[in-house]
């Protein structure tokens, strides 16, 4: 355990696939060890293990939970977060990625970066490009937190939340379902749930109407992680036949291929109008009929209600959102602790 522990000290997080499932299952044992220090003990059940640390945050996209969990788990930690806009940084005027990263390594002890959606344009894999750029140069580690490609803390909370519902994931399947909604939304969240549940032994089946098929490297990844695993993935074109019998179902919207190709400013308003077409795939209330009697719907959020899923469905008891939420706070606090070295 020590020698994962002094691994991941230094360690970029772009994707979980850059970690073992050693180093995956040891950060989640970590959040759930937070969790529980923090319901016994509140804050003073935290040690202070990143006190005078700084961990610098480059957003370049919007965010309502992401920014905020981080920032809690840094002063849990005893350590500190900037929040700095990209918008606000002097990269408009040409400033060199190197030299960002260069600076803020001086003034940090790791860089976490958001780049998505209209910040790129909805084109998929600019984002990925961009954060892979300030990790070369980066000599402290660099946390994904959010690009077009990925959301590997998220997945990390997810699944620690998974986990505590069904307890044993093996067998169990999970169905990311294609959801409508009038808006456009990348893959990241997508991606990540489904590279880290196949990795983690679990049913995976994808659900999604023709043409919003997903990155096929993606999809050969995930088909190897359950090759290792034992798991499985499967794509279907029926989002009833994707969630029969599911133990967990997630209702998500991601765009065309096409958008992701062209973008959404020269795309965005015909995309809108393909969505129209598929204004039933939503979860609804009568379709909890078809899970396993135990399963779980969750969510990354924001969930977009009404379209992706109704209000049945989001506020049932099946419904276990805001513990994803909750466990994420303590998934980024583990994260950065480990990155950090804050048990060393
Ligand atoms: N789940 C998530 O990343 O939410 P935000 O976009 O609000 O940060």
């Amino acid at each position: 355990m020590k020698s994962i522990i002094d691994g991941l000290k230094g360690k970029d997080l772009i994707t979980t696939q850059q970690w073992s499932v050693e180093e995956l299952k040891e950060t989640i044992k970590l959040s759930r060890e937070f969790k529980r220090l923090y319901y016994y003990r509140g804050i003073k059940g935290i040690p202070r293990i990143l006190e005078r640390k700084t961990f610098i945050m480059l957003f370049y996209a919007p965010s309502t939970r992401t920014r905020s969990a981080f920032e809690t788990a840094m002063t849990l930690l005893g350590g500190d977060a900037q929040y700095i806009e990209a918008r606000m940084t002097r990269e408009a005027e040409g400033e060199a990625i190197k030299d960002i990263a260069k600076m803020y390594e001086i003034f940090g002890d790791a860089m976490g970066i958001r780049i998505l959606d209209k910040a790129i344009d909805f084109i998929y894999g600019r984002g990925n490009k961009v954060l892979r750029e300030y990790a070369k140069w980066a000599e402290v580690p660099v946390v994904n937190m959010a690009d077009d490609m990925f959301h590997p803390t998220q997945a990390i909370g997810d699944i620690m939340t998974i986990e505590e519902k069904l307890v044993n994931l093996e067998n169990k399947k999970y169905a990311v379902m294609w959801g409508y909604a009038p808006v456009i939304r990348g893959y990241c969240s997508i991606n990540s749930e489904i590279l880290i549940a196949t990795r983690f032994g679990m049913e995976v089946t994808v659900a999604y109407p023709r043409g919003f098929e997903l990155d096929e490297k993606i999809i050969e990844t995930a088909r190897e992680n359950s090759e290792k695993s034992g798991g499985s993935i499967e794509l279907l074109n029926d989002y009833r036949e994707a969630i029969e019998g599911a133990h967990v179902v997630f209702p998500r919207s991601w765009c065309s291929k096409k958008l992701a190709e062209l973008g959404e400013s020269s795309f965005g308003e015909r995309e809108l109008q393909i969505h129209q077409k598929y204004r039933d795939w939503r979860l609804k209330r009568e379709d909890l009929d078809l899970l396993d009697s135990k399963a779980i719907i969750t969510h990354v959020l924001p969930v977009l209600r009404g379209f992706e899923a109704d209000d049945e469905v989001m506020d049932s008891e099946k419904s276990v959102i805001y513990e994803q939420a909750e466990n994420n706070l303590f998934a980024k606090a583990a994260v950065l602790t480990l990155v950090m070295g804050g048990l060393l």
